[in-house]
Formats: C-alpha cells, structure tokens, sequence
C-alpha cells in the first residue's frame, strides 16, 4: 500500500488510501460508512471479496490476492450525474489497461473494458446521496494476475493472459488511480466532453447486437448513444428502442459477448 500511496499522493484527488485483507464487498464497505467516516477521495482496497457485487445483482469474483478490487467515495458536484461518473470511469480503466499492456482497449456499453474482445474489468457504480452530499461508490474490479478464461469464464479475460507474465498490482493500482484522477478532472471541468469521449471509444455503436432486456431477447443494430447513456438499437423489425438497463451482446460471426 505504501508504494501505491507513494505514487499517488500529489494527484489533485487527495486519495486516501484504505485497506483490508478481505470483505464482502468494498462496495457494501463504502455503502455502509457512518457519515463522519466518509470522505471524498477515500479509496477502500481488499485483497479478496466474499460477496463482490457485480451488475445487475450478479457476482464479482477473483482469487485472494489477483486483482484490483477498489471503492472510491467521491461526493459528486450538482452538475456531474452518476451516470457521467460511470463513463469517465470506464475510460479511466480502458486507458490505465493500455498503459499496463501496451495495447489498446475498448468499450462495450455500458461500461465493460474489454481487451482482444473480451472483458477485463467490471465497474459497479452505486449512488447513495446522504444530508446534502451526492455521495458516490465507484466500485472497480480489474483482472490483473488472473485469467478467468482459466476458470471456464470464456469470454473475459485478465492482464495477465493478455503479457504472458505476472505484473505488479502496485503498478497497475497507481496507474488506475491516476487515470482516474485526470479523467474525474475532466468530468467536473466538461461532462460533455467525457461524455463525447466515452461515445466515440464504444465497440458497440455500429454493430449487429442481441438484447437480453427483462427475459425479452431480440436483434438489431445498436446506432447510437442518447447523452443519459441508453443505447438506441434498431430492432431487424419494429421501430427503433432505447435500451437502459439490458444485456447487450455484439453479435460476431460465431461468438457473443455478453457483460
Ligand atoms: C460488473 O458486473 O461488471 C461490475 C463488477 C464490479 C466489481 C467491483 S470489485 C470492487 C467493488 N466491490 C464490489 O462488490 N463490486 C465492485
């Protein structure tokens, strides 16, 4: 830990660092700070997770000592939305795993980073607004010396597989926190502009997709971004639908990709 708070202790987020062997959830951990104990700039680190909480109530997991699990309390200005929030932060992860692995990274919406088309990292970004303050957790996990694929898991994958080598967590963690810091920098200057970056990086816009939305599933070609962050897909038939809260999955010749 102190490496990391070495190489991240001038960024202008003011981090302060936490950390616990293991947890349930780093989430559930920020989530259920008193008050007085939350602060913006806070980062809450384990090392394993008994219950990671994933998107859509699914799990998040990754052997003790593998990944990056992290909590960052952020109390957001009037004008940035948690859903801002959520694309800068995907940009964060996609370009602190290109510095990590020298080759670039994508998005998949909502807010998958996938490297060679398939997924590295999960954010799970929980607004808990409390006396005044739009209190934020943004949860990261990000597969750094753990490859699911090795675990069945075949469409993910993790830095690991990706250089054929062990890296340091430290090293990935102070690059994240500093990708982080200058793309939250960005948000409070111009969401539109984080917003606009966000849209042009998604793999997903352009391409032939399945959507899985409320035991519903049906095929189009998702077009578009709307600024709130839904997907417009043209269905192969009926007319054209925003999609907010569903699975996508880009249909490739003979393989999906679902987050
Ligand atoms: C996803 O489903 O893609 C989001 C996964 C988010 C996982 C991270 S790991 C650290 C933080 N704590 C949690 O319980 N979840 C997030």
């Amino acid at each position: 830990m102190s490496r990391i708070a070495g190489g991240v202790r001038h960024l202008p987020l003011g981090y302060d660092l936490r950390y616990v062997a293991a947890t349930d959830s780093t989430n559930r951990l920020a989530r259920d700070l008193p008050p007085a104990g939350w602060q913006h700039g806070t980062v809450l680190f384990t090392d394993y997770q008994e219950e990671g909480r994933g998107r859509k109530g699914r799990a998040w997991t990754a052997p003790s000592g593998s990944s990056l699990l992290l909590s960052l309390l952020l109390n957001l200005p009037d004008h940035v939305s948690p859903a801002d929030l959520i694309m800068a932060a995907s940009l964060a992860v996609a370009d602190a795993a290109s510095d990590a692995v020298g080759i670039p990274a994508s998005l998949k919406w909502p807010n998958d980073v996938l490297i060679r088309g398939k997924k590295l990292s999960g954010i799970l970004a929980e607004y808990a607004p409390e006396e005044g303050r739009r209190r934020a957790v943004l949860g990261i996990g990000l597969n750094v010396n753990f490859d699911p694929a090795e675990a069945g898991i075949a469409d993910a994958t993790g830095l690991c597989a990706v250089v054929g080598a062990e890296l340091d967590r430290e090293e990935v963690a102070v690059v994240l926190l500093t990708r982080i810091d200058a793309w939250y920098a960005r948000l409070v200057e111009n969401p539109d502009a984080v917003f606009a970056a966000w849209a042009r990086r998604l793999e997903t816009v352009g391409q032939p997709v399945v959507v899985l939305e409320s035991g519903e599933s049906w095929s189009g070609e998702a077009i578009a971004v709307e600024r709130g962050g839904g997907l417009v897909v043209r269905p192969v038939t009926g007319s054209t639908r925003v999609v907010l809260a569903a699975d996508v999955s880009i249909r490739r010749p003979g393989s999906f990709t679902t987050s």
